[in-house]
């Protein structure tokens, strides 16, 4: 497995195009109340978005699309709109690993999958041996997925692997290759729709330098033209990580010659 060293440790390539690209994906039942339908039609029609997106990614040359599908917080929902979600992500996942295959789509899954129906696990399971060999964009989904949670158990299977670890000897090396998302660079352009300021849970660890971009545009009407604008707006961002503005101008200025 490729390890990514996070961006406290390295400073990452920078290209205009994101390599890694993180979304919350959210709206879907203020779009179907604003059209006097039930918020699961938002559920419905926002998969139509996620299939445009997935797609412009992909023609963009973006390697990594993570997308937020359903969070740890997400089962306090109505049960019945809960239902719907794990039917739809169900119906999904039959109904999309053939088109996956054929766009060389490689899918992965991050969360606590042992809360889902077994149906549902092995789907997923099916589903990622399915595009495992796919190269052209790993599309990962979370679901049943926590920051906290995310910590937490790589915290877990760290302490399983080093038993003997002793507190002075923790370090970022030694628990990102547990994070649930190891096999990917962290994300460089975070988008959340719908208007909401916050993380909610999403990649704590992963985001620390990654540049934020807020719409008030609505999950299922997230297209190809919004998301142009948020990788225009991410090429102008001046990303330091760290260091002053006069540093990276002399370093522009010396891989230039
Ligand atoms: C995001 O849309 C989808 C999920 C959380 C599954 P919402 O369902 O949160 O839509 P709003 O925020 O209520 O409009
Ligand atoms: C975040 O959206 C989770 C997903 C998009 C899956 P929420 O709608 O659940 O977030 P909050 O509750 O407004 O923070
Ligand atoms: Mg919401």
């Amino acid at each position: 497995m490729t390890q990514h060293l996070s961006s406290t440790q390295d400073i990452p390539e920078f290209s205009a195009i994101p390599r890694h690209v993180a979304i919350i994906m959210d709206g879907n039942g203020r779009w179907a109340g604003k059209r006097m339908m039930p918020r699961v039609a938002g559920h419905s029609e926002g998969l139509s978005a996620v299939r445009k997106i997935v797609q412009e990614c992909h023609r963009s040359g973006v390697q990594y699309l993570t997308i937020f599908a359903f969070s740890s917080e997400n089962w306090r929902r109505p049960p019945e709109e809960v239902g719907f979600l794990m039917k739809l992500f169900l119906k999904s996942l039959k109904g999309e690993v053939a088109r996956l295959v054929e766009n060389d789509i490689c899918l992965r899954v991050i969360g606590d999958l042992s809360r889902f129906d077994p149906a549902i696990q092995e789907m997923v399971q099916f589903s990622q041996e399915k595009t495992a060999g796919c190269k052209a964009i790993t599309l990962t989904v979370a679901a049943n997925y926590g920051g906290r949670w995310d910590i937490l158990q790589a915290m877990r299977r760290c302490l399983e692997v080093n038993p003997n670890l002793k507190p002075e000897q923790v370090t970022e090396e030694l628990l990102a290759p547990h994070l649930s998302m190891a096999y990917a660079p962290e994300p460089d352009l975070f988008i959340r729709t719908g208007g909401e300021q916050r993380v909610s849970n999403f990649l704590l660890w992963q985001l620390a330098y990654t540049e934020l971009y807020f719409t008030d545009i609505l999950w299922p009407e997230f297209d190809e033209l919004e998301l142009r604008k948020a990788f225009h707006w991410f090429s102008q961002r001046e990303r330091r990580f760290g260091r002053t503005s006069a540093q990276l101008a002399s370093q522009a200025l010396s891989d230039a010659v």
